[in-house]
Formats: structure tokens, C-alpha cells, sequence
């Protein structure tokens, strides 16, 4: 069976009408409400593009309270993960990336944050910006991953960005905490390891913080915002994640 056919698809007429592009377009995210459950989640998902298989080779990924995050470097308290954009080394990078809310943490936090790429270049300077445009670099991935510049367009005008904290300051997109990677291993060395810092300090200034709701679907442009996820306590959040890939634009 196909990977693309895990999930029977409703009348895609209806499920085209659910997703407010002009809004996923002005904003580079939308948040779809009162979604039924997983199934409904992939057909609103899947009328962006077509499904991808993630990290596990599955059409959905589980997002749970996960106890080991502590150790990692990406966590720096539990849970939060710092910013990127989704899978920068494969080819395409997801198209869009989603999260549909079975359970929200109830305890505070468990915020999706989210960057536009347009306000982050608004507010680095010329040289930064270079650093984006113009210093091409390897994102690891399948098949060898990806050497390219962290922000390019895709032919038709729109932002194709890859972007990795994580990467530029320990080259590894999960490194051990620990991780004390000298310079000359960094893939831009400390240049890029200077603007990590930078586009982290004006992540957390700059953000939008979203709380989806329960039964609700958050759906950003992959290509254009940063992500990141903020600390969270609540052992029962549970949010299931979807790629859409393909080069269907809204
Ligand atoms: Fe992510």
C-alpha cells in the first residue's frame, strides 16, 4: 500500500473548505477548529498536499510527554525544543507542517511557538542576513541530505527556509547536552554559532505563541516560520503531528 493512503479520504470538497488559506497566506499559519479526530486531521492536512512519511516512516507522529528530554541539549527544561524549521536536510523540507490537539497541557505552557521568517529578517542585520542567503552549508538527512543556503526562495518568489539552533551550535539536530563542539566542527563555524544566538534571542522576543485547542489543528508553512515548543508539565498532552509535502501551495 501506498504511504500516501493510510487514511480513507472524506468529500474533498468539504474538506477544502476548512482550511482558511488567505489566512494561512497572510500569516503563514492557521488554526482549523472543531476537527473530529486524526482521520479528519489528515484529510484538512492532505488537501495541502500530499501526506509524507516522518522520522519513523509513518504519515502521523505522536507527540507526548516524553521523561528523556531532559538530557537532551535541545531541551533546555522539559520538553521545550529550540528553533527550527521541520526535517531542513530533506529534499523537499516538509511543505507544511501540523499538529491536531487531542489533549492540551492542563497545567500551564505546552505553547507551539512560531516565527515568520519575514519578521525575523526585518530585525537581523544586513550581514545576518547574509549569513541566511548566502553561506551554504550540509543539513544531514536521507540520501545525504542537503547542501543549500538556510533561506532561498523556491522559484516562484516563496521563502524556502532551513533552519537548525541546534545544528549551528552543536552540529547535531539532537545533541547531548553536554555537547561542547569546538568551532572548527560547526558546519559555518562561529559565525553561524553567533547567529543561532542572535535568531534564538529574537525568537523569543519576536514570537507568536499558539495554545491549540482541543480538537483543534495548528497548520503552518514550514518553509516560511520557525518553530519551537515551550516547557510543559502535563504528562497527558498528546498532540498527533502530520508533513505535508508535495509543492501544493495554498
Ligand atoms: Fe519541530
Amino acid at each position: 500500500m501506498s504511504p500516501y493512503c493510510h487514511f480513507a479520504s472524506a468529500s474533498a470538497e468539504s474538506v477544502d473548505r476548512r482550511v482558511d488559506r488567505h489566512r494561512l497566506e497572510e500569516d503563514g499559519y492557521v488554526v482549523v477548529h472543531d476537527v473530529a479526530d486524526r482521520n479528519a486531521a489528515a484529510d484538512v492536512v492532505g488537501s495541502l498536499g500530499d501526506l509524507v512519511p516522518q522520522y519513523n516512516g509513518r504519515l502521523t507522529h505522536e507527540v507526548t510527554y516524553r521523561p528523556g528530554n531532559d538530557h537532551r541539549a535541545y531541551s533546555q527544561s522539559a520538553n521545550t525544543i529550540l528553533a527550527h524549521t521541520e526535517a531542513p536536510g530533506w529534499d523537499p523540507s516538509p511543505a507544511y507542517l501540523a499538529l491536531f490537539c487531542h489533549r492540551q497541557a492542563r497545567c500551564g505552557g505546552g505553547h507551539t511557538d512560531l516565527l515568520d521568517v519575514r519578521r525575523l529578517v526585518d530585525a537581523l542585520t544586513p550581514a545576518e542576513v547574509g549569513v541566511l542567503t548566502d553561506a551554504e552549508l550540509n543539513f544531514p538527512g536521507p540520501d545525504g541530505g542537503v547542501r543549500t543556503t538556510m533561506l532561498g526562495s523556491d522559484g516562484t518568489g516563496r521563502s524556502a527556509l532551513r533552519f537548525s539552533y541546534n545544528l549551528l551550535t552543536a552540529a547535531d539536530y539532537d545533541p547531548p547536552r553536554a555537547a561542547d563542539v569546538e568551532h572548527s566542527r560547526l558546519p559555518l563555524g562561529e559565525a553561524g554559532r553567533k547567529l543561532a544566538h542572535r535568531v534564538s534571542d529574537l525568537f523569543h522576543e519576536l514570537r507568536t505563541r499558539v495554545l491549540i485547542p482541543e480538537n483543534a489543528l495548528l497548520i503552518w508553512d514550514n518553509q516560511r516560520m520557525l518553530h519551537a515548543r515551550s516547557e510543559y508539565a502535563d504528562r497527558s498532552r498528546h498532540l498527533t503531528r502530520f508533513w505535508a509535502g508535495g509543492r501544493t501551495r495554498a
